[in-house]
């Protein structure tokens, strides 16, 4: 088996090319190594795609430095693979609003020339979207209890009405994406699916303010340096392991049951940011230090993932719970911290 993973030297994908590379699968990752959000961590930005890669390498993963808005390559580097893997991506809101066209050009553009070469090719390819493209309308629809927002029911299925409430450039990018993979399931009956993720989290998570929020906060408790809640902290994500978004794509290649799922932990992983500072303090034995700032423009309040729907078709179910993750996460940290230390902002 052959897999082209994009965004290879990313979070995501450098788990999906570790996952199928241990299989004894072929991988390819296509990774043009873009710095934004990482260079705005604080951390040592340029060890972070670095580290990936070099990881990566030792693992005979191949690693192309190229672009998915070159379609001409990526049409090559696809060729002769069984399933493409689309993680490669500008994740971050905050940078959609700062620069729409990277996020347009990246998210949309992007994501029509995977789909062109897998429909080209007939390949399966799964793609990743995010809870966001529902929109923030239902920051409206909850509760504030004393340490999380809370909503009932607590799952959200795909059936929940998207873009709704305040939208930013990001959330209109990732939603075409996800329009996309359907128009391409239904019009070239292409072996697709749109994976709208939560929370993910893991070893080689660079996470900073603007993307990846747990490993952000695992990041800065380890080193010492104060965390930035913005909001009341009470936010809630369903939060799932990189590990289990990676048998989750295994899970569709396995029965191509092509549609849009909702892929999360459902309510067993659910926490709130004050929730995660609780488990950090328990796993560092020392309470980690956190400032409030007013919550950010286009923010989500809350996201429970419904995976019904998932659990059903693919026949898939997460397994790793917030604590043991954020343990293995933690321990990742401290072996590396020499990645991270830089100049701390
Ligand atoms: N991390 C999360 O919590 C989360 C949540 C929901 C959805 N997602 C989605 O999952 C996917 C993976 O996220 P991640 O956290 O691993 O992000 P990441 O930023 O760690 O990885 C993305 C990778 O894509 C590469 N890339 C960016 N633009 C590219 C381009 N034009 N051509 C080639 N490569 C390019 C980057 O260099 C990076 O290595 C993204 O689609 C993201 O929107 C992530």
């Amino acid at each position: 088996m052959k897999v082209l993973v994009t965004g290879g030297c990313g979070f995501l994908g450098s788990h999906v090319c570790e996952f199928y590379a241990q299989k004894g699968a072929k991988v390819v990752s296509y990774d043009n190594m873009t710095k934004h959000e990482l260079a705005r961590t604080g951390f040592v930005a340029d060890e972070a795609r670095r580290h990936n890669w070099n990881y990566l390498k030792k693992l005979g993963v191949k690693l192309v430095k190229a672009d998915i808005r070159d379609y001409r390559r990526l049409l090559k580097q696809a060729r002769g693979c069984d399933y493409i893997i689309h993680t490669a991506a500008q994740p971050a809101m905050t940078i959609s609003w700062e620069d729409p066209r990277l996020d347009v050009t990246s998210n949309v553009l992007g994501t029509f020339n995977v789909l062109e070469a897998a429909r080209e090719l007939r390949i399966p390819v799964a793609c990743c979207a995010t809870v966001h493209v529902y929109g923030n309308k239902i920051n409206e629809e909850l509760k504030e209890k004393a340490k999380r927002y809370v909503r009932r029911p607590a799952g959200i299925d795909e059936e929940y009405r998207t873009l709704q409430g305040v939208l930013t450039p990001l959330h209109a990018s990732k939603a075409a994406g996800d329009i996309y993979v359907k128009t391409y399931i239904d019009t070239y009956k292409l072996e697709a699916a749109s994976f709208r993720l939560t929370g993910i989290y893991g070893t080689r998570q660079f996470g900073g303010e603007d993307h990846g929020w747990v490993a952000n906060f695992s990041i800065r408790s380890v080193l010492g340096i104060p965390s930035t809640i913005y909001g009341t902290g009470k936010q809630v994500r369903d939060i799932i392991y990189a590990t289990d978004v990676c048998e989750a794509f295994d899970a569709f290649y396995r029965t191509r049951k092509a549609g849009i799922y909702n892929i999360g932990g459902g309510e067993a992983t659910a926490i709130s940011l004050l929730e995660c500072f609780d488990i950090l303090a328990k796993v560092l034995g020392r309470k980690p230090e956190v400032r409030f700032e007013p919550a950010r423009h286009g923010d989500l309040s809350y996201f429970i993932c419904d995976i019904s729907k998932a659990r059903r078709a693919l026949k898939w179910k997460p397994k790793v719970m917030p604590k043991e993750g954020i343990g293995r996460l933690v321990v990742w940290i401290q072996e590396n911290v020499e990645v991270f230390r830089g100049d701390k902002r």
